[in-house]
């Protein structure tokens, strides 16, 4: 019944030449605005992972409060029952077209999957399909299969607890860079972005995306300095800047690029800014020859400096969700595939990882 998903492999396009000037640091030390919202997804490629019931001790070990799934298996979801750990779920991209046009079916699958388990599982949000935004067979069924799935959420009185959104890759912007001029694909931008982004303005829901700095740093090199794409330290006298030429906006890391090119792309189709949740994020530990930059100390630096900047003041509250708890060796495509884990298959740590370092 429980069909799992594939995060699609991760591809992007283009990157021109960015230019940097450096910065003197100012180091004063920049006092943080209450906890950030951080999760961590739980991808089950794996042949040894640790049973359902084993991870909400992995996930609270890591001080992590917010689980997301790429399915909606109960067996996970009573797991993590009466354990304040919260749930963000997932209906398989297969099931699309058919909830776009039975709305029976869509109650359906809130009846069996929901239901029986939201009174003792927190569960904050439910993803319509993973990724489709660019694969048409789903794509042009994705806003009436989230607009049937939050209608029958709404029937059992449960729309303000549990969200509809879908996640998206940053392959659906056909230009991002500079941010403030990013667009989406022609393609879907009006057909599919625009009553997407309406849609979740209108249920309060956010719009989740993929944002891996790894990727575009692989892509453009040598164009982005690996020090911007891994958070160059506060403190670091010769910190790296880039200034948008058209906002004026001035950047020091490669994420906050890549977050703002998103709101842009959707003011490009003439629609207020939407909440944002980022749906995976994470930095690779292995990878094929040659991708030198995919190594455990970069991981650790690239994870331990994003959650400090989620502590910064000024850091704007988006939820972001850490990819991934687990390594996944049954994952196909390229090597890094397999490494993008806190953790091992086995549950034992990779490398030290202070979530919720002191102040
Ligand atoms: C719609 O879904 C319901 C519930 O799964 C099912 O009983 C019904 O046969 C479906 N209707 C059509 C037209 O497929
Ligand atoms: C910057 O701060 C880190 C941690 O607070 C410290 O380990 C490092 O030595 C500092 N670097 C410089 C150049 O001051
Ligand atoms: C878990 O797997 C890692 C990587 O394969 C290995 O180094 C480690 O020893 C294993 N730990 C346990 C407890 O088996």
């Amino acid at each position: 019944m429980i069909m799992m998903m594939m995060t699609t492999t991760k591809h992007y396009t283009f990157w021109i030449l960015l230019i940097f000037s450096i910065s003197m640091a100012s180091c004063s030390t920049i006092p943080s605005l209450g906890a950030p919202e951080i999760g961590i997804n739980y991808g089950r490629y794996g042949s040894n992972l640790p049973p359902p019931e084993a991870i909400p001790s992995l996930v609270n070990s890591l001080s992590i409060k917010h689980v997301k799934t790429f399915d909606m298996d109960p067996r996970v979801t009573k797991s993590f029952a009466n354990t304040g750990i919260s749930l963000s779920l997932c209906i398989p991209n297969d099931k699309i077209p058919i909830l776009a046009s039975n709305a029976s079916e869509a109650e359906s699958i809130i009846r069996t999957f929901i239901l029986p388990y939201h009174k003792n599982t927190i569960i904050t949000s439910i993803a319509v399909g993973n990724e489709v935004s660019l694969m048409p067979q789903f794509s042009s069924h994705l806003v009436s299969a989230m607009e049937n799935v939050h209608q029958a959420i709404k029937r059992y009185r449960l729309h303000k607890k549990i969200k509809v959104s879908t996640t998206h890759s940053l392959a659906i912007l056909s230009r991002r860079f500079p941010p403030s001029a990013a667009i989406f694909h022609k393609s879907i931008a009006e057909s599919v972005l625009k009553p997407l982004v309406r849609f979740l303005q209108r249920t309060n829901s956010p719009l989740m995306v993929n944002v891996y700095p790894y990727l575009a740093y692989k892509q453009s090199f040598p164009s982005i300095p690996l020090d911007f794409a891994l958070f160059q330290p506060m403190n670091n006298s010769k910190r790296r800047k880039y200034t948008d030429p058209y906002s004026g906006v001035t950047y020091t890391n490669l994420f906050d690029i890549m977050l703002d090119s998103v709101d842009s792309a959707v003011k490009s189709l003439g629609l207020p800014k939407i909440p944002m949740m980022v749906s995976e994020i994470g930095w690779p530990s292995s990878g094929d020859p040659g991708e030198v930059a995919a190594n455990l100390e970069n991981a650790r630096v690239f994870n331990q400096r994003l959650i400090q900047h989620l502590k910064r003041r000024g850091w704007n509250k988006i939820p972001v969700y850490i990819f991934a708890l687990f390594d996944e060796d049954q994952k196909t495509g390229a090597t890094v595939e397999k490494h993008w884990g806190l953790l091992y298959g086995n549950g034992s740590r990779k490398y030290d990882l202070n979530i919720s370092p002191p102040i």
